[in-house]
């Protein structure tokens, strides 16, 4: 035990994942009030000032074409200091959100209630699945209305193939919500949206066992309905089973409406109490214990050009054991040197602060003269380890890249592969053929706007985009016991190799994919590839 034990148990990092519009920045800035980040008087001016900062630096992102900020959120609420990764929205979806998955220790899910799971909520989902991360899920928007509870309810269990554990149960929604049951306290929290910009607190609750008031106070009606919902809970639900919370099987739900700032303390508190400490990280020499090691960190997103001035690439890294001191020097494993680190720092949306310590669980961003790659580790100069690296996930979008000016073959190929390094793009070539056509696999379409104006901007180098038809892409995971010259597929399947040499297979629709396999015994693809 070090004597900064106490600090890292205190943080919490978690991650907020949720369809665009369901509600994640609504809820992000209720969180920011409950930890006083946001000053309480004006926070209803507070949260257009705030979402009015945030996309502002989105725009002049996009407008200089370069990757999107995930920005991270720290705060102090009841002796935690909780780290919240905000990632995305939906026209900027790239794979920078999902390797912000792979820095949280859970992940919070934002689901709007009349509308249930939704396609991007279904694909940042799958990645926590896969890293087995406790995931808590906040069905918003009660005051308006909402689909049944218990088709809520299945709809996350079929779609995303985790068991729910209702912690509250709403009663009624729209104009009809008159509040939640929460189960545990076995009382009725009335809904009230007085509260509205405020801190919560002086909500009524009634026990369940003084019904009579209870009626007086929600009608005769939401009662008998809540108590032959309840009948109906206690017979199917899953019990609430804190292991498997944190295994990632079970998922607590709440439901509240976070525009009125109802249930969202109670939220924050249950899930605060439910959810882990820093966890312990895979490395080359077993698991990395947060509080009995010393500094150690992983680089899980480079972003170029943060600074227009300076055309600087800042490196974001998550601290996973001991203290970082800024003074000190630390060995960055991949590149073989020690060093110390420069103008370490935090990062909320459009404002930095230099950081002088930080611990296990925070997220720090350092400047990058261009020697750190994702995936790479930093670790005490004692020390000499890797962190496993971080998955190259499918990309979903191709294009054919075609350089305007062959003249500038050099450039070309230096820029894209730079950009390709940085995380933003991957790129694959022909199967049997060299460097002259390369093809761009993207997250999201808006990375090859990056593409292609970096090129131009940083490289000099005009490039034509010739967009392909192809939507899925699989690694061949048993690649040395299949011939791939001899790998019969579809007719509009593509066989290409990326820049390590793997070769991978593209596919026009996901029957293709079964077809393939069918015809190939043997045959394993993966939809991610762990480097
Ligand atoms: P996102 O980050 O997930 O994309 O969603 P965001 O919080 O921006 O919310 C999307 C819209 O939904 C916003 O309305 C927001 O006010 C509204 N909203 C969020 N939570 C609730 C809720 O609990 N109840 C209701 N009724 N609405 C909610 P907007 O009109 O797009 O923006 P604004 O003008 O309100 O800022």
């Amino acid at each position: 035990m070090n004597d900064y034990t106490e600090e890292i148990n205190r943080r919490r990092t978690f991650a907020i994942i949720s369809h665009p519009d369901a509600g994640k920045t609504t809820l992000t800035e209720k969180f920011l009030l409950y930890g006083g980040a946001i000053n309480l008087a004006g926070s209803v001016k507070g949260k257009a000032t705030a979402r009015h900062a945030v996309s502002d630096w989105m725009e002049i992102e996009k407008e200089r074409g370069i990757s999107v900020t995930s920005s991270v959120l720290q705060f102090e609420y009841g002796g935690y200091c909780i780290n919240i990764l905000d990632t995305p929205g939906h026209q900027d979806f790239s794979e920078d959100t999902y390797r912000t998955l792979m820095a949280a220790d859970s992940a919070v899910m934002v689901i709007d209630a009349s509308k249930g799971v939704e396609a991007q909520t279904r694909k940042l989902f799958k990645v926590c699945v896969m890293r087995k991360i406790p995931i808590f899920t906040f069905i918003n928007k009660l005051d308006r209305d909402a689909n049944d509870t218990f088709d809520l309810l299945d709809d996350i269990e079929k779609e995303l193939g985790i068991a729910t554990c209702p912690l509250n149960w709403p009663i009624g929604s729209g104009k009809e919500f008159k509040g939640v049951y929460d189960r545990e306290e076995e009382s009725v929290i009335s809904y009230s949206d007085t509260e509205k910009g405020t801190k919560e607190g002086i909500a009524t609750r009634i026990p369940l066992k003084e019904e009579a008031r209870l009626r007086g106070e929600i009608g005769d009606a939401a009662v008998d309905k809540l108590l032959e919902e309840m009948e109906l809970l206690d017979g199917a639900g899953a019990d609430f089973d804190l292991e498997a919370v944190q295994a990632g099987n079970l998922t607590p739900v709440c439901f509240g409406s976070a525009l009125t700032n109802f249930g969202v303390e109670i939220f924050l508190k249950h899930f605060l109490k439910m959810t882990t400490t820093p966890l312990p990280r895979k490395s080359d020499k077993g698991y990395i214990d947060p509080a009995e090691n010393e500094f150690s960190a992983f680089v899980f997103k480079i972003q170029a050009n943060m600074n227009k001035a300076h055309r600087d690439r800042i490196a974001f890294m998550r601290i996973c054991s001991g203290r970082f001191d800024a003074a000190a020097e630390v060995r960055h494993v991949q590149g073989g040197k020690v060093m110390r680190l420069s103008q370490p720092q935090q990062i909320m949306a459009d404002d930095r602060k230099i950081l002088s310590e930080a611990y296990a669980g925070d997220i720090i961003g350092v400047f990058d003269p261009g020697i750190f790659s994702i995936g790479d580790t930093l670790c005490s100069p004692k020390e000499k380890f890797q962190y496993e690296g971080i998955p190259t996930f499918a990309p979903e979008h191709f294009a054919r890249v075609r350089q305007m000016d062959t003249m500038k073959r050099k450039q070309f190929v230096k820029g894209i592969e730079q950009i390709a390094q940085e995380g933003a793009i991957q790129i694959f070539q022909e199967f049997n053929t060299g460097l002259e056509e390369i093809i761009v696999g993207v997250v999201g379409v808006l990375q090859f706007d990056v593409l292609k104006y970096r090129l131009e901007n940083e490289y000099n180098v005009e490039i034509r985009l010739e967009n392909l038809p192809y939507e899925h892409i699989r690694w061949i995971e048993n690649k040395d016991e299949i011939d791939i010259e001899r790998l019969s597929g579809t007719s509009d399947m593509k066989k290409v190799k990326d820049m390590r040499g793997n070769p991978l297979l593209l596919f026009v629709n996901s029957w293709s994919i079964g077809m393939t396999i069918d015809r190939n015994k043997g045959l394993v693809l993966a939809e991610f590839s762990k480097n």
